[in-house]
């Protein structure tokens, strides 16, 4: 195979919102045009099921995740657009990669440690207390999504970097003892896509409670950008935009030439009522349209679900006869 595969999973819980677009989506979309690369993006449902044991919670999201990508333009004729849980081969590569994994290297993910601290702290009598099997083995999970399509470059954020360190720790124990068979994956991080300051100023996170949900309402988006914290500059004062919330939103999303103006504003000094309600219409202007198809999509959960059935078809033109082969490697073949 000559064409370098990216592939990246979206666990569907909760909303997106405009931290995860800048961060994350938009930067997926604009790499899935790269000829030289073909990219594979899933929606990562049983990873979601590790956290969410509510099945209509567990659905919606996987169908707003799956609307948010396509109305922002995901060309799913040029990627591999595709559900985990419709690819059998993946649980059954996990199982595959549960007999080679080491268990004392599970045992130093950082997500299981956290979640035993946690039960120390409370001085809980069973330090494993409401941790489920699927927290413990979610890497070699993540293994499987990777290794079945021989991925090399895998764009996460820097705390899925030791996943990845895991992911290519099982595939060298397997490939040391079978053969070659798995490609290493290496982490892609960015440190040049933005990070977006929330409500508060403090990171744009969901667990912080403090985001623009991507898609929200026409009002609900200017009562959110009102929130906005500001410091108590009088209106006519000049202002610094590097350290201002709303210039950093403005930046994601404007071209250099409205920023170096909006910039010069700054220093001539700008009131934040007026800044305000200049981020909402320039805000509400750039997500009308992707807004507008993101309502009709979730109108038509049936076109969605075309959309990723095609991709289940193309993602198993890879894991299928992969599949086959591993499985041969390792012993599992007919005896007629
Ligand atoms: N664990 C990733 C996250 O929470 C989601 C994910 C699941 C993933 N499988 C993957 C990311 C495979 C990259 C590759 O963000």
């Amino acid at each position: 195979m000559s064409q370098k595969i990216i592939l990246t999973g979206i666990t569907t819980t909760g909303t997106p919102h405009i931290g995860n677009y800048v961060g994350a989506i938009r930067p997926a979309i604009d790499a899935s045009g790269n000829p030289e690369a073909l990219s594979f993006y899933f929606l990562a449902d049983y990873h979601a099921l590790v956290k969410c044991h509510d099945p209509g919670l567990l659905r919606q999201s996987t169908l707003e995740v799956a609307a948010t990508w396509l109305a922002l333009g995901l060309d799913t004729d040029t990627c591999v657009f595709y559900r985990q849980t419709d690819i059998p081969e993946i649980p059954e590569l996990t199982w595959i990669l549960t007999c080679i994994a080491a268990k004392g290297l599970l045992n130093r993910a950082h997500a299981y440690k956290a979640a035993v601290q946690e039960n120390e702290a409370i001085k809980a009598k069973d330090p494993d207390k409401g941790i489920n099997m699927g927290l413990f083995c979610y890497p070699i999970l993540m293994a499987a999504d990777i290794l079945m399509f021989k991925a090399s470059r895998v764009p996460v954020g820097k705390d899925q970097i030791q996943h990845l360190e895991m992911a290519r720790d099982i595939a060298a124990r397997f490939n040391h003892h079978y053969g070659p068979t798995f490609v290493l994956p290496e982490a892609v991080t960015d440190d040049k896509t933005a990070i977006l300051q929330g409500l508060d100023g403090r990171k744009m996170s969901k667990s912080y409670n403090n985001t623009i949900p991507l898609f929200t309402p026409e009002k609900k988006l200017r009562k959110l950008i009102m929130k906005i914290k500001t410091n108590s500059q009088p209106p006519e004062e000049p202002k610094d935009p590097e350290t201002c919330t709303l210039f950093q939103i403005f930046q994601a999303f404007a071209d250099p030439a409205e920023t170096h103006a909006l910039r010069q504003r700054y220093r001539n000094g700008i009131a934040w009522g007026e800044m305000k309600q200049y981020l909402f219409e320039y805000l509400n202007d750039h997500l009308r349209k992707p807004r507008e198809r993101y309502a009709e999509l979730l109108e038509h959960p049936d076109h969605i679900e075309k959309i990723l059935q095609e991709g289940a078809r193309k993602a198993r033109d890879y894991s299928q006869p992969f599949l086959s082969q591993i499985r041969r490697t390792i012993g599992i073949a007919s005896l007629g």
